[in-house]
């Protein structure tokens, strides 16, 4: 590789290597170099292998921080979209029951629903292909419905729907972004 001053990595070298040489300078009376291994390391040596295995063992460090993320994002997608199964029967049924409720949104509805389930279907694929233990038995919490759900006032009804759907739409977009931002990274499209 090679190296530019524009990169903050060749100005910390660049800094290791002046202080090396100048603690060098100053230190003619310290021992040359000391041994180990029967072998006889200068300081300088010393100096660049410290910062040779660092660096080396921050690499691998960064690129598994870089696939941790990757599989946080698609779990995190996956666990939304698996939390959201039930509630979203619910959701669908009760709003059929509302007077007033006109078919268009129980039909949007109705289609948010098999969407989703399709992008769950691709979700767990991804997560199969992509992740070693992506095989592994989810553990979903139950579901049991909100007791508003069955109330028979209508009002508390209403707002307990509306307080789902408020949900709904934070959790999709938080969905949208993580498979967004992957969907990015791994086919390298510039700009997005
Ligand atoms: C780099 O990692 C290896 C293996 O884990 C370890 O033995 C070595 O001490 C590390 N190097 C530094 C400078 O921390």
């Amino acid at each position: 590789m090679q190296l530019s001053l524009t990169q903050p990595s060749s100005w910390i070298l660049l800094l290791l290597v002046v202080t090396s040489l100048l603690l060098w300078k100053n230190v003619a009376s310290v021992p040359m170099c000391a041994m180990r291994n029967a072998r006889c390391f200068t300081f300088f040596e010393d100096t660049f292998e410290l910062a040779g295995s660092l660096s080396h063992n921050i690499s691998i460090e960064v690129s598994e921080l870089f696939t941790d993320f990757y599989e946080a994002l698609l779990k995190s997608a996956d666990m939304i979209l698996d939390v959201w199964e039930s509630p979203l029967n619910d959701l669908v049924s009760e709003l059929s029951t509302i007077k007033n409720v006109p078919d268009t949104i129980i039909s949007k509805a109705t289609d948010i629903k098999k969407k989703i389930n399709a992008v769950q279907k691709g979700v767990n694929s991804l997560i199969s292909s992509m992740l070693q233990n992506g095989d592994e038995e989810k553990k979903n919490p139950a579901w049991s419905r909100l007791p508003l759900l069955q109330s028979n006032n209508e009002d508390a009804h209403i707002r307990s729907l509306y307080g789902m759907i408020s949900c709904l739409d934070n959790d999709f977009k938080k969905v949208d972004i993580y498979l967004n931002v992957l969907k990015c990274y791994m086919l390298k499209i510039d700009n997005c």
